[in-house]
């Protein structure tokens, strides 16, 4: 049997990123498909914060075995900005747009343009948490290009490739990606200490 975990997020595109990433290694369920129609709060300073609150408020209403992730665009001429507000860059009503217009604008004139993005990654089993991080270093491009992917992906060009996130395929993103480095970590913590038969 496959084991089975509630992922606990709204964004559709973690979701398929996640699955591609398992390969069917464990059945994963997003909030919808588990009935959960809830707005999980992420009032928290640091990615650590705001993923232990979403895994600890789904494991509380479900008393099931859940993981979540928080993640975060860190530019290292901002400041770290704009960091754990990177979804509310631009305001609490913006989209990805507006954030990367407002990026842009920020870094107009800037030559330093490194930057990095960090998932942090909470596994709640039996009410017991354990962190898993994951970071894709690069830069931010001066204007946007492709189609994929989805948030800051079409400013984004991690070390090691000279295409944006958003020229790539979901394969060729996960050669390079802060979640597939947390969740490789995850799976690895799984199938040694949780799940051994499964490996
Ligand atoms: P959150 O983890 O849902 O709070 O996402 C934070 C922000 O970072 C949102 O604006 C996302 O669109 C963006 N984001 C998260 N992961 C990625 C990614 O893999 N590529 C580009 N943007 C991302």
């Amino acid at each position: 049997m496959k084991n089975k975990l509630i992922f606990a997020t709204n964004n559709k595109n973690k979701l398929i990123e996640i699955r591609a990433i398992l390969n069917n290694k464990m059945e994963i369920c997003g909030l919808k498909e588990a009935g959960i129609e809830v707005e999980i709060p992420e009032p928290h300073d640091t990615l650590e914060e705001n993923a232990t609150e979403k895994s600890r408020f789904i494991y509380q209403l479900t008393q099931t075995d859940c993981f979540s992730e928080d993640t975060g665009l860190e530019v290292f001429a901002l400041d770290g900005k704009p960091g754990v507000k990177s979804a509310r860059y631009a305001g609490e009503e913006c989209n990805d747009a507006a954030n990367i217009a407002k990026l842009l604008k920020a870094m107009e004139n800037t030559e330093n343009r490194t930057a990095q993005f960090k998932t942090v990654m909470s596994l709640m089993m039996n009410g017991e948490e354990i962190q898993f991080t994951g970071i894709c270093k690069g830069k931010i491009a001066t204007s946007l290009k492709g189609e994929n992917g989805f948030g800051y992906d079409p400013v984004f060009i991690p070390d090691g490739s000279h295409l944006h996130f958003a020229e790539m395929t979901m394969g060729e993103k996960n050669n390079f990606s802060h979640r597939k480095k947390a969740t490789q970590l995850l799976i690895n913590y799984l199938s040694e200490k949780i799940w051994p038969e499964s490996k």
